[in-house]
């Protein structure tokens, strides 16, 4: 079974993947640690250095790379919905799952010890995710809001949804 988590940035996907993983006995992957491993560099010196595209190159690059793998949760980047040949490289055998909340639950759990290029600016930040939301929609087989649940619930949630 291959499950793969979408969402904004905030939704969970991070949180969440772990403890669902642990819960069906899969593995889990983070695709932001692989691009990182893959680039020698942390998200903030790709964007830099590189700009979005550069990113957007090796998510891609990193898509591809996961194309044939098994028995694994893969929480993805918030971003993997701006390039479809990501998540098709993805699908294959996969229950693709997107974590939804409002902005305003986003705008409370995002981080700032966790550097976010494309989030800097809260109204740059609202725009991109009212133009993602449908793509998010477009993408997913079952989305499942986060709002007011905790990591558990979501987790059940999931799991009920995905009819195991
Ligand atoms: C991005 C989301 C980030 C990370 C990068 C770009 C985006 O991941 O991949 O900063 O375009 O939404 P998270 O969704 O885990 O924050």
């Amino acid at each position: 079974m291959k499950i793969v988590l979408i969402g904004f940035m905030g939704t969970g996907k991070t949180t969440v993947a772990p403890i669902l993983a642990k819960k069906l006995g899969l593995n889990v992957i983070e695709m932001d640690d692989l691009i990182t491993d893959k680039a020698g560099k942390s998200i903030k010196q790709i964007f830099a250095e590189s700009g979005e595209a550069g990113f957007r190159e090796l998510e891609v690059a990193v898509g591809k790379d996961l194309q044939n793998i098994d028995s694994v949760v893969i929480s993805t980047g918030g971003g993997v919905v701006m390039n479809e040949i990501i998540l098709d490289n993805l699908k294959n055998n996969s229950i693709i799952i997107d974590l939804s909340a409002t902005f305003n639950n986003v705008l409370k759990r995002i981080s700032p010890k966790i550097p976010r290029p494309l989030f800097e600016d809260k109204d740059k930040a609202q725009e991109l995710y009212e133009l993602r939301k449908p793509l998010y929609k477009k993408f997913a087989n079952i989305q499942v809001s986060t709002d007011g649940k905790t990591v558990n619930e979501v987790v059940d949630d999931i799991i009920a949804r995905i009819n195991l």
